[in-house]
């Protein structure tokens, strides 16, 4: 017998108060900000589907290279009975792994989206009889308590997605990973590589505009949760390379001198004529770097696998 659980561990208005303390602290900052995470309601996620299929956006396809070519070889080196993906999302690449992981139980996704939790988790419950489901409505980013489920656990973090966070909060993620895991336990870790400023600026700014739509989306998420009135048209996508930081920003810049009002905070906020509201920080990653982060919080890198054309690698690192 197959099972589906879903356990939440937010509270309800979690994600409400947190959008309303995150907008008005990155809005009254300077230089002005958002985060990435709000990109993701069900047109966000749409958005970002629509850009994973886009030539220009290399990561996906290059991350499903490596899944496909290493898969046996994830399966051998941790012996997994539990598979908890962090951002699971639509987990299409985890049918890769899920196929490999022979002995595997228990599969626990854990996003905050419940909607695309409780599809994703429902159709891998009806393709895999007897294994156990067990999906976390969570905010990985906090502390996680997982379900009880057979060890060896392999923590899974895919689509280079830990580039989104700040080399502080980089550091504090893998301090809270590195607490669930237990000897035997393992990490698998996504991390988009350091390469041609062309390449990874194309990457983020598509020639069919999808990137700048899904980036203007999180206008859209204000406006609709936050009774704000935001004009997407108003603003202009941005992406540019940080050389320094060896991160793409995306930001939004006023086309002209404006102010938004965002009811639900009552906030009135002014944007000079092209001043720029930053939205996402996506890092890219060299090994030593990567291997540097890991021993930081107690984790040694163990394997690090790469496409063929080294623009992504997978990392498994185990409790040291
Ligand atoms: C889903 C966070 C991995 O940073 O590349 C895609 C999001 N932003 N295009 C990334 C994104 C712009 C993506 N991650």
């Amino acid at each position: 017998m197959s099972q589906f659980r879903v356990t939440r561990t937010l509270p309800e208005d979690a994600t409400g108060a947190a959008l309303r303390a995150d907008v008005l602290a990155g809005l009254t900052s300077t230089p002005k900000w958002l985060a990435p995470k709000w990109f993701y309601d069900a047109r966000g996620s749409e958005l970002f589907e629509e850009i994973t299929a886009l030539p220009e956006y290399y990561p996906t396809r290059a991350e499903r290279e490596i899944l496909a070519d290493r898969a046996g070889s994830i399966a051998a080196a941790t012996g997994a009975r539990t598979l908890v993906e962090l951002g699971s999302g639509s987990s299409e690449k985890t049918r890769i792994l899920l196929d490999a992981l022979t002995g595997l139980r228990a599969y626990v996704p854990v996003d905050v989206s419940e909607s695309a939790l409780t599809q994703a988790g429902e159709a891998i419950v009806a393709e895999r009889p007897g294994l156990q489901v067990h999906a976390l409505i969570a905010d990985f980013t906090g502390g996680l308590t997982l379900p009880e489920t057979p060890g060896p656990r392999l923590v899974a973090f895919l689509g280079g997605t830990i580039g989104n966070l700040l080399p502080d909060e980089r550091a504090a993620f893998l301090a809270a990973v590195r607490a669930l895991l237990s000897p035997g336990d393992a990490l698998l870790l996504g991390t988009d590589l350091v390469k041609d400023e062309e390449l990874l600026v194309r990457a983020y700014d598509d020639a069919a505009g999808v990137t700048a739509q899904f980036n203007k989306n999180v206008l859209s998420v204000i406006n609709r949760e936050l009774e704000a009135d935001f004009a997407p048209a108003a603003f202009e996508h941005v992406a540019l390379w940080n050389p320094e930081r060896e991160w793409i920003e995306m930001r939004l810049r006023s086309r002209a001198a404006q102010t938004v009002k965002v009811q639900a905070l009552d906030l009135a906020v002014d944007f000079a004529d092209g001043e720029e509201l930053r939205t996402e920080v996506s890092a890219k990653f060299r090994r030593e770097g990567v291997r540097a982060e890991l021993a930081a919080a107690g984790l040694e890198l163990a394997h690090w696998w790469t496409d063929g054309e080294r623009r992504f690698a997978l990392s498994l690192s185990v409790a040291g």
